[in-house]
């Protein structure tokens, strides 16, 4: 088992956003979120670092981007997908892929684990969506159901079976 864990939140046809920004805002599981991220490192993609408010308190970010882009001085730049996973062989730690579309694609061959929010709904409009995956590889368990303003959604932990 290694060190990256894909963590996101989708919906029934494994949509993800619109117009880089999240479709649905569902306080428990945004808590959820900081709850398993916080005092680790979160690994994002440009379009994703853009989308936040701001920095996520108490939480090394990586930001992936081909470019020399300026980053606020605390946040790590790497070029490609061959540095996280440098960076993830040498941190003894858990390393979160926090998205978004592009970057889960990359990195699904590479992690054991993923910690999706299941989201029983749909948007029509999504223009980022979660890669496919076969259900048949993963080891699935529900951590926990809930209901936000009549969005029902399930925290659920899969681990490849190896
Ligand atoms: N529901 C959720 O849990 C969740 C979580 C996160 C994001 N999202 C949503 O996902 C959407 C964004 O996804 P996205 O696919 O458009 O963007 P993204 O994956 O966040 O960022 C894509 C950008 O990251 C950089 N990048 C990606 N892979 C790279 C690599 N191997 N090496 C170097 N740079 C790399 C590139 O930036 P450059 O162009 O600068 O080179 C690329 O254009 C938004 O709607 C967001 O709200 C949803």
């Amino acid at each position: 088992m290694n060190n990256l864990i894909l963590i996101g939140a989708i919906g029934k046809n494994k949509e993800l956003g619109l117009n880089n920004k999240l479709i649905w805002y569902i306080p428990d599981d945004l808590k959820f979120f900081k709850d398993c991220t916080i005092n680790h490192t979160i690994v994002m993609g440009y379009n994703t670092f853009m989308s936040l408010p701001k920095l996520l308190s108490n939480r090394k970010h990586i930001v992936l981007s081909h470019r020399n882009i300026k980053l606020p001085d605390e946040v790590l730049l790497f070029n490609n997908k061959e540095s996280v996973l440098d960076y993830a062989k040498k941190h003894n730690e858990d390393i979160f892929i926090i998205g978004g579309a592009s970057v889960y694609k990359e990195f699904l061959n590479f992690c054991d684990k993923m910690i999706l929010t299941e989201i029983d709904s749909t948007c029509n409009e999504a223009d980022a969506y979660f890669p496919s995956f076969n259900e048949i590889d993963w080891n699935k368990t529900i951590l926990k159901e809930g209901e936000y303003k009549s969005l029902k959604y399930k925290h659920v932990i899969y681990k490849r079976n190896l």
